[in-house]
């Protein structure tokens, strides 16, 4: 390769950035690279043999000397005890000799999941406790060992006579062989070498070595290497910072995917240097056009979520397939009806590997019977789907009040990784092993926001609308466990469950609306005489009191009711199927304090029928 100028070097190619960017696996070199000094040239400098021995580690690294012989020559003149070895690591402890920004650039490597190993020219005895301190494995650390003479009375050893020339990292043209070997046992696609030394650089001047070497002046320049790394660095921040970042796509543009656009936003541009996150947070707006436009320039949904900022780094797009390119973090808040819309439009344009989470409440249900939301998302793009459930009423999240949140997974890793993209101080993220549960509960809780708006609606009190949220939770308990026996009991006592069911049923939407129709249908019913009412209907009343915004209960509670009817389940769930019966106009709204009645009611057949309310 023809030599370049520094300055150059110091900038990564195209081509470098991509490898380090997908490294399965960073091998580092130690002395001078990880710790700011030589740890035989530290030893030597205990023993009282500095000068002699810091001339033969240069020659070393420079390439004047053999690495083997230069190693020989050092451990002689330094002829040291165990005991000396156990004192100097004490005076000498890890923490003392790292270079500047190491250990921050290894942990942010290792929460990537990329595999830290240690390939040294030094000596295992020393290295170990340096490993330790930096969360390395044993079996990551490719070193020399020293040989000693033992004591046949103590079985101890008691004098240095040498070290072990057959590991690779006693030669030079050890690092690639190390590397190689390291390749042989797992499955890496991509390998990266960063030491200060000449025998660093060999690592990629071997085939089956690494597939990059990055230059490292943090502790000393060395010319020979200057010259020759592709990649050149002065500041192990300037590799962190080089490091991949998780882009996150928002699907879905409505009030509460603004609210949590938001808080995504506020996470992924914090000014840390170890933040995983791109800062940009892309976000799909339906309408795409003239709301698009007003979005990106005053950072506001005025259409669902005016008032309140949605932060700089949130940037709508009309365009779905633009909204989730190189996303590898998709967040699904679409209302549920038009989900397995957009993830048919979805199929092939997401980027393998990504991982999703779905905060839409709602379900499917086909002949086959019901699909999750989640579950459409997995099925449809094959990849994981967690779920983020709680009593979040939107603008009052993005009022920054205090709301609890469980995300339900499958998956811990990704899990992980999206609490951290959604907590922040007034929004309590905790994890919870129950996706289904969590899901469910998030989706049946709006069918009781109906009944309790009804309950409004008639005028009734507290004790009426705690017996209806009673019943509410007791029937959501047992549909979930009916379908899923797997559902865990404490998931309902968590905020996806009782939680997000006072919230609901306190400040929703549903609740809201059903009141209106409610009121409505009673009017009416005065106006008509008794019987079933037919007030406004629920579409209108959605437009006129929601603006755009989506009643997610009514079709849940057809939905789910089509279930309770061919399983032949109505009777055990008086309270979903009195509430059902309500809202189509087969009963009046008072008999929802009364479901036991409401649900042993004959209804006429056509009731049978999944009407449009
Ligand atoms: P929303 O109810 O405000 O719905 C409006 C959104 O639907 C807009 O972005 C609009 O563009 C979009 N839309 C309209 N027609 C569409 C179509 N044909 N295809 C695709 N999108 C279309 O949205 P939201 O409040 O963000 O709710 C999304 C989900 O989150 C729902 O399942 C809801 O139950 C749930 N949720 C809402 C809240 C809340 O307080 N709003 C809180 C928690 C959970
Ligand atoms: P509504 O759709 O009834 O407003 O419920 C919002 C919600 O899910 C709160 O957690
Ligand atoms: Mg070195």
């Amino acid at each position: 390769m023809p030599s370049l100028p520094v300055e150059a070097r110091t900038v990564p190619s195209e081509r470098a950035l991509a490898i380090w960017r997908s490294a399965d696996a960073v091998c580092f070199d130690v002395d001078c690279t990880i710790t700011v000094n030589d740890g035989l040239d530290l030893l030597a400098e205990f023993m009282g043999v500095k000068d002699e021995v810091e001339e033969l580690t240069n020659k070393a690294m420079d390439g004047t000397m053999s690495l083997t012989r230069s190693l020989e020559e050092r451990l002689n003149l330094i002829n040291c005890s165990p005991d000396d070895i156990r004192r100097f690591i004490k005076a000498y402890p890890p923490q003392s000799r790292l270079a500047p920004g190491i250990k921050e650039l290894i942990k942010a490597l290792q929460k990537r999941g990329v595999a830290v190993y240690l390939i040294s020219g030094g000596f295992r005895e020393l290295l170990l406790p340096i490993a330790a301190y930096l969360g390395i494995p044993k079996d990551r650390v490719f070193a020399n060992r020293m040989h000693w003479q033992w004591d046949d009375e103590t079985g101890m050893p008691t004098k240095l006579v040498g070290f072990d020339i057959s590991e690779p990292t006693a030669r030079n043209q050890g690092k690639p062989e190390a590397i190689a070997r390291i390749r042989e046992t797992n499955p890496y696609n991509t390998v990266v070498m960063i030491g200060d030394g000449i025998t660093d650089l060999e690592a990629v001047q071997t085939s089956g070595g690494a597939d990059l070497f990055i230059g490292s002046g943090v502790v000393v320049e060395r010319e020979a290497v200057v010259a020759e790394a592709e990649w050149y660095v002065y500041d192990y921040r300037q590799l962190v910072s080089a490091l991949s970042r998780y882009k996150v796509a928002m699907v879905g543009s409505g009030a509460w995917a603004c609210a949590a656009a938001r808080m995504i936003a506020q996470n992924t541009s914090q000014d840390d240097p170890e933040d995983e996150f791109d800062d940009n947070v892309s976000m799909w707006v339906h309408q795409g056009g003239e709301l698009v436009d007003v979005i990106n320039a005053t950072h506001e949904n005025p259409a669902y979520f005016p008032g309140i900022s949605l932060g700089p780094n949130v940037v709508a797009t009309g365009s779905l397939a633009e909204a989730v390119a190189d996303a590898d973090l998709l967040v699904f808040c679409a209302p549920h009806q038009y989900v397995r819309g957009i993830c048919k439009q979805l199929m092939g344009k997401v980027k393998p590997g990504a991982a999703a989470i779905s905060l839409t409440k709602g379900m499917r249900v086909t002949p086959e019977g019901p699909e999750l939301i989640s579950q459409i998302v997995r099925r449809t793009l094959g990849i994981d789907c967690s779920v983020l459930m709680g009593g979040n009423i939107a603008e009052d999240v993005g009022r920054e009040q205090l709301s609890e949140a469980v995300i339900g997974y499958s998956n811990l890793d990704n899990a992980q990784r999206f609490k951290k993209l959604f907590q922040r101080p007034y929004f309590r993220v905790t994890l919870l092993p129950d996706p289904i549960g969590a899901e469910l509960c998030g989706t049946l809780k709006n069918i009781v926001a109906l009944g309790v708006g009804m309950v409004d609606g008639l005028d009734l009190g507290p004790n009426s609308k705690a017996a209806v949220i009673r019943q509410g939770l007791l029937e959501m308990r047992d549909f979930c466990q009916a379908l899923y026996p797997s559902v865990r009991d404490d998931t309902f006592l968590e905020c996806c469950g009782v939680g997000d069911l006072v919230a609901t049923c306190i400040g929703g939407r549903n609740r809201r609306v059903a009141e209106a129709w409610t009121r409505s249908a009673v009017e009416a019913a005065a106006a008509e005489g008794n019987g079933p009412a037919s007030g406004r209907s629920w579409a209108e009343l959605e437009a006129e009191l929601l603006k755009g915004q989506k009643l997610q209960g009514v079709l849940t509670s057809n939905e789910v009711q089509q279930i309770l009817r061919t399983r032949g389940w109505e009777a055990h769930y008086p309270l979903f199927t009195t509430i059902n019966r309500i809202i189509n106009g087969h009963l009046p709204p008072h008999l929802v304090v009364d479901y036991i009645e409401g649900a042993k009611a004959e209804i006429p057949d056509e009731a049978e029928e999944d009407p449009v309310p």
